[in-house]
């Protein structure tokens, strides 16, 4: 029986071109500056991000602490919104290792907060609180199943949190998602923000990476706080040739993988006692709601059996994320074994 593997993109194994790119790869200590194909990877996706200069790191995890231990001091307090993988998925690093405050503004279904809350949850001066100094968004927007920000709702939001003095960084671990939904270039994105970091690792296929983005002088600081956390990585042009192969020729194809989400979600539609808006499905992410006779963890449990994976997003919420090695065909597969098991439950 064929595994169809949808907990996540990140499960995409690096392709031919990709292995063959690490196996030629020129490198040398990056710590000191001497990996040309790390030193290439950056020079790009600062290109690709229209911004100055470019980090390479192990993670979006580590990418997004990075960027929040620039920004602040400890002590400070900074935006995130309710379902920011921030937030919820990221070992609550930036409090624990940077001593944030998490403040969190409501995120509505496409991924956006209110930009009327934004400035409700801005302090002013007062002795007694502490200092907003960071406002964090999400593009696309996990938790919102893929949701996309668009350039406008970017620099409305942003221009306002500059206002008060804030500085915003974008998690833009899945940006080129929303890039190629939106018929745009990922700089249109991340043209307002002060920082962005997006990952390789995902839809883009490549093993492992991601990059933080910004001004130089911000760069030059999050590289110190990169040696800092350990995220040194001395030959890492051996990954980092696979990912300059991902940002150059797997970018155009995430089409595909928002296409295959499109069949799945609609094929969902018509599967009695399964809930979901197809018509919200903006990415290659799709969240639906499992039939209620059983719990969304037994749910994924016997479709696991049969050979067909998601995540639980709680209760009988389930999440599916589409990607180079899930096919149309596999769509079609997973949809019979998901209606069988349902016809099942009667
Ligand atoms: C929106 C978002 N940000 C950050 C990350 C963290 O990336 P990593 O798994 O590389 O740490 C993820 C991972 O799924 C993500 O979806």
């Amino acid at each position: 029986m064929k595994i169809i593997d949808m907990r996540s993109d990140t499960i995409t194994l690096p392709t031919d071109e990709m292995r063959q790119a690490m196996y030629e790869a020129e490198l040398g200590d990056d710590v000191h500056r001497e990996d040309p194909t790390i030193n290439r990877l950056e020079e790009l996706a600062a290109h690709m991000m229209g911004k100055e200069a470019a980090l390479f790191t192990p993670s979006g995890t580590m990418s997004n602490l990075i960027a929040v231990l620039t920004h602040t001091r400890p002590g400070d307090e900074i935006i995130v919104g309710s379902e920011a993988h921030m937030f919820w998925y990221e070992v609550g690093g930036a409090s624990a290792l940077g001593g944030v405050v998490m403040r969190t503004v409501p995120n509505d279904q496409e991924g956006q907060m209110d930009p009327g809350a934004v400035e409700q949850a801005i302090r002013l001066e007062n002795i007694h609180y502490p200092q907003t100094t960071l406002l964090c968004l999400e593009n696309t927007h996990n938790r919102c199943g893929g949701a996309v920000l668009t350039p406008e709702y970017t620099s409305a939001i942003t221009q306002l949190a500059h206002q008060y003095g804030l500085q915003v960084h974008l998690d833009g671990a899945r940006i080129f998602n929303a890039a190629v939904a939106l018929d745009v270039p990922a700089s249109e994105l991340a043209r307002p923000v002060d920082s962005v970091c997006f990952c390789i690792s995902k839809g883009l296929s490549a093993p492992v990476g991601s990059l933080i983005c910004g001004t130089r002088e911000f760069i030059e600081k999050a590289r110190k706080w990169r040696k800092m956390v350990g995220g040194g990585m001395r030959q890492a042009g051996v990954i980092a040739a696979a990912g300059i192969v991902a940002l150059q020729k797997m970018v155009s194809r995430l089409a595909e993988d928002h296409t295959t989400a499109q069949r799945l979600a609609y094929g969902l539609a018509h599967i009695p006692d399964i809930s979901i808006c197809p018509e919200k499905v903006q990415t290659n992410i799709v969240i639906f709601d499992s039939p209620p006779a059983i719990s969304g963890t037994e749910f994924i449990q016997r479709m696991d059996a049969q050979g067909v994976r998601f995540i639980n997003r709680g209760e009988r919420r389930v999440r599916a994320v589409t990607h180079r090695m899930v096919s149309a065909a596999d769509i079609d597969e997973a949809l019979e074994r998901i209606d069988r098991l349902v016809r099942e439950l009667g």
